[in-house]
């Protein structure tokens, strides 16, 4: 059956999250695959903020425990691996912290995926204490994360974090 995503007319980012978070949590409650679920993650975090040009997550390479790999996403076509601690996405996996980038350009090592974005935040994904994958967000504009965004996806993270595979 076909979902229908409601987002909040509001200019306020919370009351978007408040409303969107609810909405994923039951876009995913029937469905068991990985895949699909992080798909449709992705378009509806894409589709509620316009400002939001990049939605994916890059999932811990099988290969190498090391490197990310590009998994599901919503946006122009991107980079496939990223090293632990290279761009702000192997930077916050390293960490085991969510980076806020409030202009990509000064971000030493910084990888350029889309030319048109301007800032930048990744959530690491956190199962057992050990990364499973991070959620990488891009934005046309500069400064566009702050405390509220890291505030609600880190929990809309740990809300969903049951559909990631354990160790
Ligand atoms: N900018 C990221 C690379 C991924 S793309 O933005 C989709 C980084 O520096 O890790």
């Amino acid at each position: 059956m076909a979902f229908k995503l409601e987002i909040a007319e509001s200019e306020e980012k919370k009351e978007k999250y408040e409303m969107l978070l609810p909405q994923i949590r039951a876009l995913i409650k029937d469905e068991s695959d990985l895949i699909a679920n992080l798909g449709n993650i992705c378009s509806a975090l894409k589709y509620s903020f316009e400002n939001f040009i990049w939605v994916g997550f890059y999932l811990k390479s099988k290969d190498n425990p090391q490197e990310l790999v590009l998994g599901p996403f919503q946006g122009r076509v991107a980079c496939t691996r990223i090293s632990f601690g290279k761009g702000v996405c192997g930077k916050a996996a390293e960490s085991k912290m969510t980076v806020i980038v409030e202009n990509v350009e000064e971000f030493p090592g910084h990888i350029v995926c889309d030319p048109l974005s301007k800032s930048e935040i990744v959530i690491p994904v956190l199962k057992d204490g050990e990364v499973a994958a991070v959620l990488d967000i891009d934005s046309g504009d500069y400064s566009c994360f702050d405390v509220t965004d890291k505030k609600y996806l880190e929990l809309m993270i740990e809300k969903i974090i049951n559909i990631f595979p354990g160790k």
